[in-house]
């Protein structure tokens, strides 16, 4: 689907690009011809992502910021710029999580996350955004959020809350920032196995149970998100702005459905059922 022209003369900033779907995604917009910028917290998984795309013949740089502080998020935006030119699009993927019950919660647990994927989010879009309406180039913007953006999830308040958020603030700035040929989009993972997430929010044991919640009763794998993150960034996706794309193997319509659990038993076994509960016909 994707040549090495897909993402030509497209740079891409992506938050987090140092581990797990930061990664994925950063090295997905490589092999489809864009220049890559990293940035995150520490410097040696972003020095190894930079150079895994090089490894591949591309071009990337990377920058240590946190995005909670903006002034951070500038300097590195400056740097990065210096090194690959403008950058015309940014994915914020960028995001701090852990499993708490709410009643336990400091404020500063609360605080640190929703500074990271709310407040982060903003930090990042405003220094690019502000960046592009006074160039008038247009840019896009793909916000990583999750299927309980929507629906709220128990004990992760903070990331729930933070998340609501930020797909808020993508559909405000998709009608907001339209008129500045701005896309703002944004995709929503469920289940992907990296070590960031699965370390923090997968209780022991609970995989098993996990994928008895996924119709297609498996987890994602990161460079299927870098494919879909790749078009929706690219020119192909150009008329989309304001859509969040679901991308968890039916997950979450499962978990709404009275009667998906049906699809998870024995198919003949259902089969059979459903015809012996069917009324037969008089006469
Ligand atoms: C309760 C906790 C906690 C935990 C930290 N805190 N971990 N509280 N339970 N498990 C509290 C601390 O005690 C402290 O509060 C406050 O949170 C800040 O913690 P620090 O470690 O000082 O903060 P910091 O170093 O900034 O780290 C931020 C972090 C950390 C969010 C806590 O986990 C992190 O850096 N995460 C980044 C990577 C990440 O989380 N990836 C997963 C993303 S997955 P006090 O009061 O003691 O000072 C995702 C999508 C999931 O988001 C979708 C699944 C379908």
């Amino acid at each position: 689907m994707f040549t090495p022209d897909t993402l030509r003369e497209k740079t891409f900033l992506v938050t987090g690009g140092g581990s797990g779907l930061g990664r994925a995604m950063a090295l997905g917009f490589a092999r489809a011809g864009a220049k890559v910028a990293v940035l995150g917290r520490r410097p040696e998984p972003l020095q190894e992502t930079v150079a895994a795309i090089q490894a591949l013949g591309g071009v990337a740089a990377w920058a240590s910021a946190d995005v909670r502080d903006p002034a951070s998020v500038a300097a590195a935006v400056d740097s990065l710029e210096a090194e690959l030119g403008p950058i015309n699009g940014l994915v914020n993927n960028a995001a701090g999580n852990f499993l708490s019950p709410s009643e336990e919660l400091s404020p500063n647990a609360f605080n640190s996350v929703v500074q990271i994927v709310l407040y982060g989010t903003f930090h990042t879009t405003q220094e690019l955004g502000r960046r592009w309406i006074e160039r008038k180039t247009g840019g896009v913007i793909l916000s990583i959020v999750t299927t309980y953006a929507w629906m709220g999830s128990a004990f992760v308040l903070p990331s729930a809350a933070a998340k609501a958020g930020v797909l808020a603030m993508a559909r405000s700035l998709a009608v907001e920032w339209a008129h500045y040929n701005i896309r703002c989009n944004a995709i929503a993972p469920g289940p992907f196995p990296t070590e960031g997430a699965f370390s923090r929010l997968m209780m022991p044991g609970a995989q098993e149970e996990a994928l008895n919640h996924i119709p297609l009763r498996r987890f994602g794998k990161p460079e299927e998100l870098a494919d879909l993150a790749t078009y929706m960034m690219s020119d192909m996706a150009s008329f989309m702005t304001g859509e969040c794309v679901v991308i968890d193997g039916g997950e979450w319509l499962y978990s709404g459905q009275e009667f998906g659990h049906i699809a998870g038993y024995d198919r003949e076994m259902v089969k059979q059922f459903m015809a012996a509960m069917r009324p037969s016909k008089k006469g």
